[in-house]
């Protein structure tokens, strides 16, 4: 069985690629490489010994997407990754976010629906939610306004996808992801920012690495145990098992809704500084750091309940965040030891 996965040689995608091979699941990649590089296939094809199919194009280009859906007969279902998905950027760039995000995500939905392809997995995350005002978070509580442009596309492609399926003949899951973090055990994929990381971890690795001079810790003023803000971080490659999850629980008809929402995380919460003292514990390094003002735009802490997912998926994170920061910093040494960047 085909499955389309937009966005396959970035983060998540690679590593969803990785299980969906292990599950049996023939795969083609569609993906612009805007952030991402075509020698991922190749490690890809290290891990699995099998090659997935990559097509090079952007979906905004409605035309291309359509013609690669219809060209595919055997396709059963898509995973849709590909977006833009940097906070900082999207505030600068706002019209740059609603047009990839939004355009793409369309683009595919009516190539989907003129083709008849039935189920959508769609990778959205907990910045939907805003800082919510009860914590952990169930898949119940109230969307707040998104605080940037990125954490809005997320919201209103879920508003298109859910439109869309009480027209066409569809069925979607949106996954709500939390932090993920680490990489994949054998150090061949894993988080490849191009430039200087905006996300915690990758900076972590890098400046224990010696390509950054030091880690800001973006406020240690905030209402939390140490003053540093709390997240769920969980390993990619657990959150990746509950895309292919999620997938069989559709192809298998057993959604009970046409559109379902589950939220993805551990369910516990760390604060910044607990993820340095587990990078330092691990590695056996002293991280340089320095606190810095806040960063604009970061809520206070938010973390899930994962019950739902636990329940209706069968699936539950089962990496430690010690598991989690070895694996980050492994990926870390083996890109530098490598001449090949991915
Ligand atoms: C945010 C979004 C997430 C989105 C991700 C994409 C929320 C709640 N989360 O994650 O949905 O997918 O961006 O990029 O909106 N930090 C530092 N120094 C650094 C970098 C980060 O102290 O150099 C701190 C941040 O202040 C934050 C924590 O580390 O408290 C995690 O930051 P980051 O990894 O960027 O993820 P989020 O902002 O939580």
């Amino acid at each position: 069985m085909k499955i389309l996965v937009t966005g396959g040689t970035g983060y998540i995608g690679s590593h969803t690629v990785v299980e969906l091979q292990k599950q049996g699941f023939d795969v083609i990649i569609v993906d612009n490489l805007s952030n991402s590089s075509a020698a991922v296939v190749e490690r890809i094809t290290m891990i699995t010994g099998i090659k997935p199919q990559l097509e090079i194009f952007d979906l905004c280009e409605a035309e291309k997407t359509f013609r690669l859906i219809e060209e595919h007969r055997e396709i059963a279902a898509v995973i849709h990754f590909a977006a833009f998905k940097s906070v900082g950027e999207s505030v600068q760039h706002p019209l740059k976010y609603y047009r990839n995000n939004l355009l793409s995500t369309i683009s595919l939905l009516e190539s989907m629906k003129r083709n008849g392809v039935k189920h959508l997995a769609f990778s959205s995350s907990c910045t939907v939610y805003g800082q919510p005002d009860e914590l952990p978070v169930t898949e119940q509580t109230p969307l707040k306004r998104a605080e940037s442009p990125y954490g809005n596309t997320k919201k209103i492609m879920e508003d298109i996808i859910s439109d869309t399926v009480k027209t066409a003949d569809v069925t979607a899951i949106s996954l709500r992801y939390f932090n993920p973090i680490g990489a994949h055990e054998s150090a061949l994929i894993g988080e490849a920012p191009s430039g200087i990381p905006d996300n915690l971890v990758p900076y972590i690795t890098q400046t224990a690495a010696g390509i950054r001079p030091f880690l800001r810790v973006f406020g240690k003023d905030y209402d939390t145990p140490d003053g540093t803000p709390i997240r769920d971080y969980l390993h990619v490659v657990d959150l990746a098992k509950a895309h292919v999850i999620a997938l069989k629980r559709m192809l298998d008809g057993k959604c009970k809704d046409r559109f379902e929402i589950f939220n993805l995380g551990t369910g516990a919460g760390y604060s910044v500084m607990d993820i340095i003292h587990s990078f330092e514990r691990v590695s056996g390094l002293k991280l340089n750091y320095q606190v810095a003002p806040r960063r604009p735009g970061d809520i206070v802490k938010i973390w899930a309940d994962p019950s739902y997912a636990n329940r209706k998926l069968g699936w539950k994170a089962e990496k430690t965040l010690d598991d989690m920061m070895r694996s980050a910093w492994a990926w870390e040494q083996a890109c530098l030891h490598s001449s090949q960047t991915v």
